[in-house]
């Protein structure tokens, strides 16, 4: 039986953040200041999520995706790749997001692990920019990691741009035209309220809709799909027949939560049934405690049934979550 929640969606996707650490400060993730981290006894294991992995697999997940905090900057991360693509086929698909500041040191290894697909992090192609963004000067380096992503055949490579008014608004067009020089499918996300500064303010998203405006008057685009399923973006390709694609992710002003078929594990073995969920769920104590496969299965069924039904950002009483996207992944 697949994993359904109280609403009748089907769980199939788990994203797995591996460390709440990153190497860059975002500022609409995570800026500057030291975060509060987890305790280093309170992080998972590889051998404890790969177990979990397993037994998540068995329930139906047909997607992982491992995120931060940044992936890279944990050890070894290979070996879990490894690990986890032994749960192929019934694992149809095995994902990594990241910055791409390591990928070129490790896209090789990844490759011969397993590693199915990498999204790599860009929000700005002008070094100053870059740099203004994520506190580091590492324009080259994420270039240099979509190469090495394009070199180890980890085709088709998908980048996600977090775009914020005043910051990077400005380079929608530019994005578009590299998704066409480079062939890469660029996904412009709606800046979200989980940044660890709680800076977030409204009139800082740019919708999607103004996205693919810009987008439109000077490269025109088609959509693909009218029916997205489970998937977070709508795509589009570009009408006169160039290589790239376009991807617009917009949970601030288009809601997609009716489809959704998401749920998270933090570094530190809290399930979470939702990028803004308020509470979370203690897998790591379940299965420290000793309990069976059967109780593990038991306790997983249990919280799925629990999942919102959408996130309240747009309404009045909202509240940021404590734990920000350093510690979920997105
Ligand atoms: P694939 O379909 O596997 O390629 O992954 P994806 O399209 O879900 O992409 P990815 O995991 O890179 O997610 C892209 C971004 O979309 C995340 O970093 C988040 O910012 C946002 N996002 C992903 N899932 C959700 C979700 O369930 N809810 C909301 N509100 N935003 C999400
Ligand atoms: N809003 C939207 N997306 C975010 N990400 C991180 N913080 C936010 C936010 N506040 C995205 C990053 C990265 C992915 C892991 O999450 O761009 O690609
Ligand atoms: Fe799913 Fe929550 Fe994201 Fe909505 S906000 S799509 S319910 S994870």
């Amino acid at each position: 039986m697949p994993l359904l929640d109280s609403y009748g969606r089907k769980i199939r996707d788990l994203r797995v953040s591996v460390t709440d650490r990153c190497n860059f400060r975002c500022f609409y993730c995570l800026p500057d200041g030291e975060p509060p981290m987890a305790r280093k006894d309170t992080i998972l294991t590889f051998e404890e999520i790969a177990y979990l992995s397993d037994i998540f697999v068995s329930l139906g997940i047909e997607k992982i995706r491992l995120t931060g905090g940044e992936p890279l900057i944990r050890k070894d991360l290979v070996k879990l790749v490894r690990e986890l693509s032994k749960l192929k086929p019934a694992l149809h698909d095995l994902a990594l997001t990241t910055n791409g500041f390591d990928l070129p040191r490790h896209a090789a290894a990844f490759k011969d692990a397993g590693l199915d697909r990498v999204t790599i992090s860009l929000d700005s192609l002008d070094r100053e920019k870059f740099a203004e963004i994520t506190a580091v000067d590492a324009l080259e380096k994420v270039i240099a990691a979509i190469d090495s992503a394009r070199k180890y055949g980890f085709e088709p490579i998908k980048i996600n741009a977090v775009i914020v008014r005043g910051r990077n608004d400005d380079e929608i067009v530019d994005f578009a035209r590299f998704a066409r020089e480079q062939n890469l499918k660029i996904r412009f996300i709606e800046y979200m309220p989980l940044d660890s500064g709680h800076g977030w303010q409204r009139d800082q998203v740019v919708s999607g809709r103004e996205i693919v405006d810009a987008i439109n008057a000077v490269y025109p685009l088609e959509l693909i799909d009218q029916n997205r399923g489970s998937e977070t973006s709508w795509k589009y390709s570009f009408a006169d027949g160039s290589p790239g694609e376009i991807g617009i992710i917009a949970p601030v002003t288009e809601m997609f939560c009716g489809a959704c078929s998401r749920i998270r594990l933090t570094a530190d073995g809290q399930i979470r049934t939702c990028l803004f969920s308020t509470a979370e769920h203690n897998l790591r104590d379940v299965l420290r405690s000793g309990a069976g496969r059967d109780e593990i299965v038991e306790f997983i069924e249990g919280v799925v049934m629990k999942k919102e039904p959408r996130h309240y950002i747009n309404d009045a009483e909202f509240v940021q979550p404590d734990r920000t996207m350093s510690f979920i992944g997105g």
